[in-house]
Formats: C-alpha cells, sequence, structure tokens
C-alpha cells in the first residue's frame, strides 16, 4: 500500500472553471440565530409564516422510505402537478426547488458567450446562473418607478443572434408588482427564442400566463410550491416547457431525480390540499395590504404596490441599509438591495408574516427610522 504523500502540495483549486470565479455570488440574507435580542422576525426571503398545509404536514410524519430513491422520473410528482396546472405531465419537469429548474435551463441552453435578457431589479440568481455557464446577462432595465414597467420594445431590440432566452419574473421580485400582461406577450409573440416567465409568485397574483402556452411555441412557465405552499424547506420546484424541448430538458435532467422523496410526498399531499392553501393566500393577501396601509401612514414610507407575499418599500433616507441593519440588530429581518444600479438601494424588501410579526417589524421600523433621522 502506498503510504499518504505527506507534505506534497496540489493546488486543487487551479482546475476551477473561470466562470466560477468570475460569478456574481447571489448572498442571501442572513440571520443570526445567536441574536440575543430574543425572538427572531424572519420576514427577509419570502417565505410562509404559515408552513405547509396539515395533508402534508401528515405526509412527512409518515414517510419512511428513506431507503429507496425516488422514482427517477418523478411521475406520481408530475401528474399531481398536471392534474393543478391543467397541463399534460409530459410538459413539466420537476427540481429541487425552482432554482435547481432555472439551473438546468442554463445548462440546456447557455453556452459561454451566449445571452440572456433580463430586466433589472429582478431575482438575483438569473445572473449568478447564467455567468456560471460562461454567458453574458444583457439587462434591458425596468421603467422608472412607480410603475416599474417591463419594456417589451426594448427587450426585442436587445435580442441578438447569441440571446438564448428572455428569462421575465412575474409578478417579478423584488418589486412585487405584475407586468402590463400585454407588454409580457408582446415580448412572447416577438422574441425568435425561448421566453420564460418565473411565476414563483404567481398564486398571490391569482394570475398566470399559462393559457398563452396553446397559442406561443417559444413560452415555458417556471413555478415553486416554495411560497404559496409553505415547502420552501422542502425544494420543490418545476417548469411546465414546451412540446418540443422535452427530450432535451430530460437530457439535462439529472438521471438520479433530484426531488427526494420526501419532498415529493409533501409536495403531492399539498397538491391535494389546494383549499387549504386557498385560504392562506388570501390571509396572507389581505395581511399584506393591512400591512402596506400602515407602512403608508409612515411619514416618508412609500410601500410599492405588491401581487405577491412581500412588499418593497420605500424609506424616507437615500441608503435604507442602515436601517435594515437596526432592524436585524433588534431581531427583525427584512430584505435590502445595495447594488446601486439596481435603483432601489432607498428601499427594503419586507415579507408577509402574520399579524404579530407585523406589529414588531413596524415598531422597530418606526424607532430605527427615528434613530436615522436623529444621526442624520
Ligand atoms: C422569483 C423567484 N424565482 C425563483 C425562486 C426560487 O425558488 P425555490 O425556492 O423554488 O428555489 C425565488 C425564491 O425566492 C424567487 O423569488
Amino acid at each position: 500500500m502506498t503510504a499518504p504523500a505527506v507534505g506534497r502540495t496540489v493546488d486543487v483549486t487551479a482546475g476551477v472553471r473561470p466562470a466560477v470565479r468570475a460569478m456574481p455570488t447571489y448572498v442571501p440574507a442572513k440571520i443570526d440565530h445567536a441574536s440575543p435580542t430574543g425572538r427572531q422576525v424572519k420576514l427577509d426571503m419570502n417565505e410562509s409564516p404559515y408552513g405547509p398545509s396539515p395533508r402534508a404536514r401528515a405526509a412527512l410524519a409518515a414517510f419512511d422510505a428513506t431507503n429507496r430513491y425516488p422514482d427517477f422520473a418523478a411521475s406520481e410528482l408530475r401528474e399531481a402537478l398536471a392534474c393543478y396546472t391543467g397541463v399534460p405531465a409530459e410538459r413539466i419537469a420537476a427540481g429541487a426547488g425552482l432554482d435547481d429548474v432555472l439551473n438546468n435551463l442554463m445548462v440546456l441552453l447557455v453556452d459561454p458567450g451566449d445571452e440572456v435578457v433580463i430586466s433589472e431589479p429582478t431575482f438575483g440568481v438569473y445572473r449568478s446562473l447564467v455567468a456560471l455557464r460562461g454567458g453574458r446577462t444583457v439587462d434591458v432595465p425596468l421603467g422608472p418607478r412607480p410603475d416599474f414597467a417591463l419594456d417589451a420594445e426594448a427587450i426585442l431590440a436587445a435580442i441578438t443572434p447569441r440571446t438564448k432566452l428572455v428569462l421575465i419574473c412575474d409578478p417579478n421580485n423584488p418589486t412585487g408588482h405584475r407586468f402590463d400582461p400585454a407588454s409580457v406577450e408582446r415580448v412572447i409573440a416577438g422574441a425568435p427564442c425561448l421566453v420564460a416567465v418565473d411565476e414563483a409568485y404567481a398564486e398571490f397574483a391569482g394570475a398566470t400566463i399559462l393559457p398563452l402556452m396553446a397559442r406561443y411555441p417559444n413560452l415555458c412557465v417556471l413555478r415553486t410550491l416554495s411560497k404559496f405552499a409553505g415547502l420552501a424547506g422542502m425544494r420543490v420546484g418545476y417548469g411546465i416547457f414546451p412540446e418540443a424541448l422535452m427530450p432535451d430538458v430530460w437530457r439535462v435532467t439529472p438521471a438520479f431525480c433530484n426531488v427526494s422523496a420526501a419532498s415529493t410526498a409533501a409536495a403531492v399531499a399539498s397538491l391535494e390540499d389546494v383549499a387549504f392553501l386557498r385560504g392562506v393566500i388570501d390571509r396572507l393577501n389581505a395581511d399584506r395590504d393591512r400591512l402596506a396601509a400602515d407602512l403608508a401612514a409612515l411619514p416618508g414610507v412609500e410601500p410599492f404596490p405588491s401581487a405577491t407575499n412581500f412588499l418593497l418599500v420605500r424609506l424616507p433616507v437615500r441608503d435604507a441599509r442602515p436601517v435594515v441593519l437596526d432592524l436585524a440588530a433588534h431581531g427583525v429581518h427584512v430584505r435590502h438591495f445595495a447594488n446601486p444600479a439596481l435603483g432601489i438601494a432607498d428601499c427594503l424588501r419586507v415579507s408577509v408574516g402574520t399579524p404579530e410579526e407585523h406589529a414588531r417589524f413596524l415598531a422597530a421600523l418606526r424607532d430605527a427610522l427615528g434613530r436615522a433621522e436623529a444621526a442624520a
């Protein structure tokens, strides 16, 4: 037996692809759970404060098939999603969260130098995934606030022979609003490439682009159970693809199935409990509107219209970062988008939580804004 090569140095990082080093990393919200300020209010990741449906909880409690691989074709999950969406299972591919489906989409489409058109400010993961493939993100910024309108003509004008994908987040994260459906359709109708619409928050908006798939062969719709179904921790997302693309989608989908058997059980049970989930959505939407009204009553504070389970909120400061850090120091966690290019550095994003969490957030925000004003 050869002895271990003690002292031999191998630079294992030398093989790392340059695209990995160059990629803009998505910085998730950080929580210091050891904070001395007592119970933390976590309103930074657009999660459901109410968790999954009772059937999903029961399915997880009863789950004991941990020693078996999940069905590699995810047939049961895809059938349940087909029932839920009204789209044939043959056009649905699932993944470990929508992040995973997005990653597979980039593996499917993007070679080094290829382009993906997005409209900032939008979901930060898009840029990272495109960069990881050596692709280039082409930003066609949203229009001025408060409308943050999608510029369909500018998006179409930005498409080149290298454009593989136009990615539209609707309702958009982090602005929270829905785009004018006519603009989205204009992009789909005019684009000579695939257009993916990320509908992570569609259930809160009560609207979907899905029916347009019958008319446009270049439309793909991306969804998740993380938000409306309260299953963020289980990681279940899915894409609905044009029929012609499905054989290639299967080629890039990992052979052993990315959705765990436990996640499948929870997701399938959730989709059998849609009436319960609709009740949760109604409650969150009503609480969101109450929170928006309470925020609008604070001097200089302006929540933007939202069709999601979160609000983008303009504060009466040039840079909201110190206020967001102050809130975190008091156990209330919300999101800040510091990159000045996004044009929302004076805003915070807050998820819709429970009424008790909203009360704590509002009180902490009032105090933090008072301190910010005193320090100015
Ligand atoms: C717009 C958007 N797309 C995709 C995702 C990822 O969702 P998942 O938890 O399914 O990976 C998120 C999560 O915040 C999101 O906001």
